[in-house]
């Protein structure tokens, strides 16, 4: 993870499920861009070209931040491992991507700032670039977090049971479709029932309830945006 802000992780990696992982052998390491500036006063940033609002992120100082972190040409990086810049315009984080990072061994995330990136970081640094949404954040470091926690969740022992993952929305034994409702206790609450088959006892039923469940939602989501009543409407 390169990031301007290291400190943000320091929070992120002491929830349960990332302390988790981190204990099971995964790692989870932040390198100070500013560092590892070759500019004074801890420059990483300058004006743009052309004009215009914002400061974008120097490919200077990504290029020493690489060099000093990985010991190696920051050009022949990514032929080793996936180099992501987070990005608001990058390839939609879903349950696909989040797979294929799973299982890689080795992943470098890079955060950016203020308005972007030097355009020569992408072209010549990255393998991908991730959005996690078409909405321009303050900053790569969320997007960061949440691809970790997607991607940290995949990896066994992480969620200490194991077939919640299994099962999950977008899961290949959901066939990709989200996940069905779950109710618990009290089975009833200001006249609100749970389904009465989820109470019956009867397993192939509740399987096939579920299932049916999950495609009606899926069917939902590919309608109008959401899987829930409410919404996009
Ligand atoms: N950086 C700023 N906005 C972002 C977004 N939506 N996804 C990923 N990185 C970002």
């Amino acid at each position: 993870m390169l990031t301007l802000f290291p400190q943000w992780f320091a929070w992120f990696g002491e929830q349960r499920h990332v302390a988790n992982a981190l204990a099971g052998g995964s790692e989870l390491t932040c390198v100070d861009m500013r560092a590892h500036t070759p500019l004074s006063g801890g420059q990483v940033d300058d004006t743009p070209f052309g004009g215009g609002a914002g400061m974008v992120l120097r490919v200077d100082v990504v290029d020493a931040a690489l060099r000093g972190h990985y010991g190696v040409e920051p050009e022949e990086l990514r032929a080793r491992r996936r180099v992501a810049v987070l990005a608001p315009g990058g390839r939609l984080l879903d349950e696909q991507l989040v797979t294929e990072l799973a299982a890689e061994p080795a992943l470098t995330l890079l955060c950016g700032r203020y308005e972007g990136f030097d355009e020569r970081i992408l072209d010549h640094y990255a393998s991908d670039v991730i959005s996690i949404g078409r909405y321009v954040l303050s900053g790569g470091e969320l997007a960061a977090m949440v691809v970790c926690d997607a991607v940290l969740r995949k990896l066994p022992g992480t969620l200490g049971h194991e077939e919640s993952a299994l099962q999950e929305s977008f899961s290949a034994a959901l066939e990709g479709e989200p996940e069905y409702p779950h109710y618990t206790r009290p089975a009833e609450f200001r006249g609100w029932r749970v389904p009465d088959v989820l109470l019956s006892g009867h397993h192939e039923e509740i399987e096939r309830w579920r299932r049916e469940q999950s495609r009606v939602r899926g069917a939902r989501v590919r309608e109008r945006g959401s899987a829930h009543g409410r919404g996009a409407g």
